[in-house]
């Protein structure tokens, strides 16, 4: 019986010590997470401020157990010993050892309270010009804006070196934590309640970022990268994001993803916000989408998602778990939760609503729309080059509605996303005083944000680039339907 005890405690301290060793590895410094190999001030403080702590700990500890042994050993029990005079309270040892551990702890407050106070109490003064950015945590993925620039990026952050960045910490669901191991971290992102921290990357490279609290089914694959760049650099990253996407050349693979794209994914993924107004529009819509969601978990069409301008220039999917690539990309399109568990895209996007969950497209359809996304990055500036008029001079408007207007608008009474076509001749002439049903539906059609109607969110993008003479082919076609 004693055999076996010991047996089972060797095991127990074998795995014990396997297992440590494993948990060392975790804290070397060029591991993409460890807290050790610091690339900026701030991780720097907090990691020494570990290291001092740490250091305290050890010194506690090896004067504790030195004391026990010295004692076990001293004043083990002898042969024909009796037992020893037995005590109750010693005040003075008692006052003694309450006060040591409280004056080390002070000793550790104190620079712990110092750090956290500097930290998330705004950029002092003397560091230079702030970049302001808001991150945002929804489950499970990142986004970030850039009100100086009117940037959105979602997943991927890019920051200048050696620049004080100061982020607005925010949640639109649930708590989750902000964390770049090797830059700084962390602070929660707490729904309705700021939380500001800053920080500085003080090396150029790509860095790992990742929530750090508990927040649902894919918690451990809310990641993001940080790319910090020399401040040239950056500031061609920032003209870039305002630089359209070239359109795709027609008859291409990612020219029909594009059409794909619209019909499928358009209304929750933003990809195109690099125009000016785009950043105020598309923080509308995702408030839109959010309302949604959050109105009808269940059946809502719409969910806040990744903003998608110049996908084609990210490294990772699926917010940081997978290197991008074709490949990656129709996985990911085909079936989201073989990659991450759980995604709100695959629950409520219309185009998931089949039996097995996957997408309800063709392999070769899911290829053209990862093209499609591939392919969005910074353009030449060429001119917009639309050829939607065929030879003959028809336009096919109904295949124009269903390829592009099909998947939020029915063409009878029933609510998509927007409303129901059916019928548009008889209201569309009341809706603004003076303006005739055509110019109505005309506009709407090319500038929607000016047009939503009261009980709608104001999701549908501007369809202007289809171009004149199919707008007018498409409005003509909607006001001519039963
Ligand atoms: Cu978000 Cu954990």
């Amino acid at each position: 019986m004693k055999k076996k005890f010991i047996n089972n405690k060797s095991k127990l301290l074998t795995l014990f010590v396997i297992f440590s060793v494993f948990s060392i590895f975790g804290c070397t410094p060029d591991n993409n997470q460890s807290t050790f190999g610091t690339a900026g001030p701030i991780a720097d403080s907090q990691a020494n401020l570990f290291l001092t702590i740490f250091a305290i700990a050890v010194i506690v500890f090896i004067a504790v157990e030195a004391a026990l042994i010295f004692i076990a050993i001293k004043f083990r029990r002898k042969d024909g010993d009796k037992l020893p005079y037995q005590t109750h309270g010693n005040k003075r040892l008692e006052i003694t050892w309450t006060i040591i551990p409280a004056v080390i702890l002070i000793f550790v407050a104190i620079p712990t309270l110092v750090g956290i106070w500097s930290q998330q109490n705004g950029v002092p003064d003397d560091q230079g010009q702030v970049l302001e950015i808001e991150a945002i945590g929804h489950q499970w993925w990142f986004e970030f804006r850039y009100s100086d620039y009117e940037i959105i990026t979602s997943n991927e952050l890019h920051i200048p070196k050696g620049r004080p960045v100061s982020f607005k910490l925010q949640s639109q669901d649930v708590i989750h934590s902000f964390w770049i191991p090797k830059i700084a971290g962390k602070v929660d992102m707490v729904p309705l309640n700021d939380n500001y921290i800053w920080m500085i990357g003080d090396e150029v490279g790509e860095f790992y970022g990742q929530c750090a609290e508990f927040c649902g089914t894919s918690h451990a694959h809310m990641r993001f990268r940080v790319f910090v760049h020399e401040e040239e650099d950056f500031l061609t990253w920032v003209d870039q994001m305002h630089t359209p996407a070239d359109p795709p050349l027609p008859n291409t693979p990612e020219s029909r993803g594009q059409m794909l794209f619209a019909a499928n994914c358009s209304m929750c993924h933003t990809n195109n916000s690099t125009t000016p107004g785009s950043y105020l529009m598309e923080i509308n819509t995702q408030d839109a989408r959010w309302n949604s969601w959050v109105s009808d978990t269940e059946n809502s069409a719409l969910v806040s998602a990744p903003n998608l301008t110049h996908f084609g220039t990210h490294s990772t999917i699926a917010s940081g778990i997978k290197e991008l690539n074709h490949e990656s990309l129709v996985e990911w399109i085909t079936d989201p939760s073989n990659i991450k568990q759980g995604t709100r895209m695959q629950k409520q996007a219309m185009v998931y609503n089949t039996r097995d969950g996957k997408a309800n497209l063709t392999s070769s359809e899911i290829s053209d729309i990862a093209s499609y996304l591939l392919s969005l990055k910074p353009g030449t500036g060429a001119e917009l080059i639309i050829d939607n008029v065929p030879l003959d001079g028809v336009i096919d408007a109904e295949g124009v509605f269903a390829i592009n207007c099909a998947a939020c608008h029915s063409l009878g009474d029933d609510v998509i996303v927007g409303p129901g076509m059916g019928g548009l001749k008889d209201r569309a002439g009341d809706r603004v005083s003076g303006q005739s049903a055509y110019d109505y539906v005309y506009e709407s059609i090319v500038e929607p944000q000016a047009y939503i109607v009261e009980g709608y969110p104001p999701v549908m993008p501007a369809w202007a680039s289809l171009g004149d003479e199919t707008v007018n082919a498409l409005v003509e076609y909607l006001l001519a339907l039963e």
